[in-house]
């Protein structure tokens, strides 16, 4: 299945800030148990490339891509730790050039209608609309599509995305999945409380069920 294909099958994809590499497995384990398989590992902390690559090794039915990718090298750090793909907070041509160059499937954020215009012409027809809730949520979504509907583009929202407002973006199909932190919350990490983040998981998979 092509990563349109994961995305939408998954409907909620976990934005995950990890700092103890220790974890990886355990949490995607509970992840993927919850219901929820695509997972973004973001690259603002240093554990980020070795969790890909233990989760990768350890729990082989998540599909693992990178986050918070900013530069060419982040980029190829995510493809040797064997990420399924990569997310950038914006169109950097620096950052998606790179994992083009590797063959990583990329998906660049826009926040605006000339940024998304911009990734139209690089080519990409699936990007993160970021920061989603700050730069208008659905409702902007819905008007962005109102001009771009005919270019086919399809959006994964993140940020500020949360249990309340994520079935306003699921309810837009051309949003194939909408992401965010709320499924691994800094406390639950902190205490390895597995139990709890499952039925995190489990409860934005029930809303993702379309
Ligand atoms: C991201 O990088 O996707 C966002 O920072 C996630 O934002 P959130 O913490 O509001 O979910």
């Amino acid at each position: 299945m092509d990563l349109v294909g994961q995305l939408k099958a998954a409907g909620v994809v976990p934005v995950i800030v990890i700092e103890d590499v220790a974890q990886a497995a355990p949490l995607a384990r509970a992840l993927v148990k919850g219901g929820l398989k695509v997972l973004e590992i973001t690259f603002r902390t240093a554990a980020a490339a070795e969790s890909i690559a233990r989760i990768r090794a350890e729990v082989p039915e998540a599909v693992v891509g990178a986050g918070t990718l900013l530069t060419p090298h982040q980029v190829r750090a995510a493809h040797a730790a064997g990420a399924a793909f990569g997310v950038a907070p914006g169109l950097d041509p620096a950052a998606y050039g790179a994992a083009r160059e590797l063959g990583l499937p990329f998906v660049p954020g826009v926040a605006t209608a000339s940024e998304l215009s911009q990734a139209l012409s690089a080519g990409f027809t699936l990007v993160k609309f970021f920061p989603a809730e700050a730069a208008g949520g659905a409702k902007m979504i819905k008007n962005l599509l109102g001009a771009f509907r005919s270019t086919g583009v399809k959006f994964m929202p993140t940020g500020g995305v949360n249990a309340e407002n994520l079935g306003d973006y699921l309810a837009i199909p051309e949003v194939v999945a909408a992401g965010g932190t709320w499924i691994v919350p800094k406390k639950a990490l902190a205490e390895g409380d597995w139990a709890a983040i499952e039925r995190l998981a489990a409860d934005a998979a029930a809303h993702a069920a379309r």
